[in-house]
């Protein structure tokens, strides 16, 4: 009977330390807890209004990936001082680690590609309609090593990069 009497005690009292353990535990915990936080229910506040233009509801990259190269063209004048200038820019981000500061193909990255970056200045790409350039550089070629960068640059962009490549004309 005794016996049983100090078991029982002690029983509780191992509870005893442990929940104590835990509530210790519990008040040292130095991360944030969700019930500390202030609940926000949905709707509760107003919607923040999507900026114009996130979701194109005309002229999307969906739809240009949809139409054969042939049928691509500029939506601006490709002799555009501004819009080469920013190809430029475009072209010393996206592309000169491969096709190069010279346009040849002798960047420092992709000469181990087969078949290496191509001469910009080349007559075969310089005779290439822009709309054939702005879905290469856009969707990659096929069985070949040009990367897609419709996702990476914006479809203003790939074109003004088409403007500087055109721009730049047949090697002499
Ligand atoms: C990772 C390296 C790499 C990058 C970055 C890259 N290219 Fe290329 N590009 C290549 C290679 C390799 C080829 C040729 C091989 C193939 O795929 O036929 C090529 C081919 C091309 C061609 C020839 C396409 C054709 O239709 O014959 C054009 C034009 C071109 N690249 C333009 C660009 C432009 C503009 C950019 C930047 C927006 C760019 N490339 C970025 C590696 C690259």
């Amino acid at each position: 009977m005794k016996k049983a009497g100090l078991a029982l005690a002690a029983a509780a009292l191992l509870i005893l330390a442990a929940y104590h353990a835990l509530i210790f535990y519990d008040n040292e915990f130095r991360y944030g807890r969700m019930r500390q936080t202030p609940a926000v229910k949905p709707h509760e506040e107003p919607l923040i209004p999507m900026e114009a233009g996130v979701v194109p509801l005309a002229g999307g990259d969906g739809l240009l990936r949809l139409l054969p190269a042939e049928e691509l063209s500029p939506p601006f004048a490709l002799d555009d001082p501004g819009r080469r200038e920013r190809g430029r820019a475009v072209y010393f981000t996206f592309c000169a680690q491969c096709h190069g500061p010279g346009y040849d193909g002798h960047g420092t990255v992709g000469q181990s590609f087969a078949p290496l970056p191509t001469d910009l200045r080349s007559p075969a790409v310089q005779e290439k309609a822009p709309g054939a350039l702005f879905h290469s550089v856009s969707y990659g070629i096929p069985g070949g090593r040009q990367p897609a960068l419709d996702t990476t640059i914006p479809v203003s962009d790939r074109w003004s990069v088409v403007a500087f490549v055109k721009s730049l004309g047949p090697r002499p």
